[in-house]
């Protein structure tokens, strides 16, 4: 598997997956509106196929994960491209990376967890606000359970960590 910084040549792909997994082409984070196909991020292939695509958004000392899309699930890529952000990340001077998926995400929250993640906010009933924008987000996700809270999740990234 290779894992290379996304060109502008990827970036309709990028905008096909958000809309597939993100139900528009814009991602909210909090206050935040992201265009993911607009930020930096990597690509991970197998060959000649993309597998996977992580995008990240840098701001002061905080990196946050904005998208991470894995095309095939438990074969490394997530992990791959999560690496990869971290490493940008630190290199940047950042002290914190972060991110947010829903309450039904329990892949992401085990993977995030897993990787040394602590749950740092949770927004109880967060996607009412968000459908306001986002209509076509889901009712129900992951695992058949009501796609409700904003769950914010952050790794220190301090020298000593
Ligand atoms: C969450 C997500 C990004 C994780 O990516 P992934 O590629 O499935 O993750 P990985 O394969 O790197 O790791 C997952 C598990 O597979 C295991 N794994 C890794 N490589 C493996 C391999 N070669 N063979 C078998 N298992 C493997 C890991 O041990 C890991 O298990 P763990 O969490 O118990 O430690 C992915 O599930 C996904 O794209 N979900 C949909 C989008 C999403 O929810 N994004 C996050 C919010 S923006």
């Amino acid at each position: 598997m290779r894992v290379a910084p996304l060109t502008d040549d990827d970036r309709k792909w990028v905008k096909e997956r958000t809309e597939l997994l993100f139900g528009g082409e814009f991602v909210v984070s909090g206050t935040e509106v992201h265009d993911p196909d607009k930020l930096p991020g990597f690509i991970a292939t197998e060959g000649p196929e993309r597998v996977g695509l992580v995008t990240y958004d840098i701001r002061g000392e905080d990196c946050e994960v904005v998208t991470l899309d894995a095309l095939c699930q438990f074969m490394g890529v997530g992990t791959m491209l999560l690496e990869k952000v971290e490493e940008t990340a630190r290199r940047s001077g950042c002290t914190r990376l972060w991110t947010i998926t829903t309450n039904d995400n329990l892949d992401a929250q085990r993977f995030f967890q897993k990787r040394g993640f602590v749950i740092s906010k949770v927004r109880l009933g967060g996607m009412t606000k968000i459908r306001l924008l986002k209509p076509n987000v889901p009712r129900i996700g992951y695992y058949g359970i009501p796609v409700r809270d904003e769950i914010e999740l952050e790794k220190s990234l301090s020298p000593a960590d």
